[in-house]
């Protein structure tokens, strides 16, 4: 077993928990650092990794819980006693004063707490600073004011001023957020080498991929609890990471049910309108396309297009196996295009009319006589219908506002299928929705797509796009770039790559 204290424990978290107003950011977490491992904490956003570290580096206290440096139980008091402790942490927010000079930086805090009568060796301030930055590859005018710099290099130097303290415990925060490729590689060897050297790292991330790059174990933290820890081996493969840390199945799910190749529903090609400058996709029945791409590369204009809001300018929209010229999204849903934009706010909800309307705003005509909405004909349709898309609701004559947001998607989402429609273009579903409802709704669109309705997936999320979808196509400048025909969390660097413009395309566009 991997988790359980050694000699070579210098940390034992234990049972800590931590309430924020109603918030459980720790409902329980536990946890062991040993001496000389780069240990990764791995967690979505929310799960608690910064709360955990904040606690650990005396910045909040918790609610209970115990615990240990080196065997001995603690209670730290405050920052500076976590410190003392051999406690360093840099921050996911930066924390260096704007004003001060880099060299002011580095001391601020440190040496005065610590003595706070000794005559300051300026002298010996500049010897260790340098030492500290040059541990880091790091070339920088020690006089500058913080204010000047880059946003990575005020991070190496608030990496730089918590390797000055000479810790025994190190923690790193999400730290290579805002760092390049080769900013990082310099700081993970310098982590590295601080475990050679005897240290416990505490490397906090939500990237699956850094757990091979620097960690010797990992602990997956859920809701506010570790729910795992393991060693780092080959067999701990992303996928397996994935689904520890969503507690879901992925790849078997998405992989198995690959619908057989057919004519495609959707086809789009060389469409230009506005930013979108010559694009080509399609989608099959039963497929779900990702279409991923950068602010701005023109996704959202082709999307749009295919739903009759924009006019496209060249190419050819063709909808099975007819040109197609949408123009509205009343026009498109009548052929059996559905659409789910961005915002939930902007998506034609209507926060004070009830659950039932807004399920049925597309398809009042069903259940209306003459144009009056009978209530009464609609409701037992759509009462099973919210149980089928699994809403959380007390009467469907409630206000939808009343609903989380997760719950108010998922009648967005019914709404936009439809009855009827075979294509449902849908912008960032599951953006500001929490777990639980994401999971449902990917299990919906997966039903969805098995009973043949076809997918046009826009995500900003990475991970989600490769592990839900069937293609993707990658979307640059304006152009489709690349497609990933069987993709997986394996193409993530090579997706990156194609949607910033730098791929030489693993495999190019249809
Ligand atoms: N100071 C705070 N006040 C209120 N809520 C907080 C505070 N810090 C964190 N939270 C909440 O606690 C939960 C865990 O947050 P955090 O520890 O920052 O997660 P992570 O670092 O894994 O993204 C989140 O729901 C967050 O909104
Ligand atoms: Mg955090």
């Amino acid at each position: 077993m991997s988790d359980l204290p050694s000699a070579d424990t210098v940390l034992t978290v234990a049972d800590l928990r931590k309430a924020f107003g109603a918030t459980q950011a720790l409902a329980g977490a536990a946890l062991t650092l040993k001496a000389g491992e780069a240990h990764v904490l791995l967690g979505e956003n929310g799960s608690g990794k910064s709360t955990l570290a904040k606690i650990v580096a005396g910045i909040h206290r918790a609610d209970t819980g115990d615990i240990a440096i080196g065997g001995v139980r603690v209670r730290i008091v405050d920052a500076r006693h976590a410190r003392e402790l051999g406690i360093a942490i840099v921050f996911q927010e930066l924390s260096l004063a704007p004003d001060l000079s880099v060299a002011d930086n580095l001391f601020l805090g440190r040496e005065q707490a610590a003595f706070p009568f000794a005559v300051i060796d300026r002298g010996r301030e500049r010897l260790a600073c340098d030492e500290a930055l040059a541990r880091l590859d790091f070339a920088i005018d020690l006089a500058r004011p913080v204010r000047a710099l880059a946003i990575a290099e005020k991070q190496l130097v608030e990496v730089a001023k918590a390797l000055l303290q000479k810790p025994r415990i190190l923690i790193l925060d999400e730290p290579t957020a805002t760092l390049s490729e080769r900013e990082k590689s310099h700081l993970f060897a310098v982590v590295r080498r601080l475990r050679d050297e005897g240290v416990a790292i505490l490397y906090i991330t939500h990237h699956l991929r850094e757990v091979a790059e620097i960690g010797d174990r990992v602990s997956v933290m859920r809701d506010g609890v570790v729910v795992t820890t393991r060693d780092v081996t080959k067999a701990l493969t992303e996928h397996r990471l994935l689904e520890l840390l969503t507690g879901r199945q992925v790849a078997a799910e998405v992989v198995r049910s690959r619908p057989p190749p057919a004519a495609a529903l959707l086809e789009v090609h060389d469409l230009a309108v506005g930013q979108c400058r010559g694009a080509s996709l399609n989608v099959g029945p039963g497929e779900i396309v990702g279409l991923y791409g950068v602010v701005g590369c023109g996704r959202e204009d082709l999307a749009r297009a295919v739903v009759g809001i924009a006019r496209p300018l060249r190419g050819r929209l063709v909808w099975r196996g007819r040109d197609f010229r949408p123009r509205s999204p009343t026009g498109a849903r009548k052929a059996g295009i559905g659409y789910l934009p961005a915002d939930r706010k902007d998506a034609g909800i209507l926060a004070v009319r009830p659950v039932r309307e807004n399920l049925n705003l597309a398809n009042l005509a069903a259940f209306a006589w003459a144009g009056v909405i009978a209530p009464a004909r609609e409701r037992p349709p759509t009462l099973a219908r919210l149980a089928e898309l699994g809403v959380r609701f007390r009467s469907s004559e409630d206000p939808i506002a009343a609903l989380s947001g997760g719950n108010q998607q998922k009648v967005l989402f019914g709404r936009a299928v439809g009855p009827a429609p075979a294509l449902i273009v849908m912008e960032d579903p599951t953006a500001g929705v929490d777990m639980g409802a994401k999971l449902e709704l990917y299990r919906h669109i997966r039903r969805w797509a098995e009973d043949g309705f076809g997918f046009l997936w826009l995500s900003s999320d990475l991970v989600e796009t490769l592990s839900l979808c069937h293609r993707v196509y990658a979307m640059y400048a304006g152009r489709t770039v690349a497609e990933f025909t069987d993709p997986s969390l394996a193409d993530e660097n090579a997706l990156l790559a194609a949607v910033l413009g730098r791929a030489d395309g693993p495999r190019s566009a249809a």
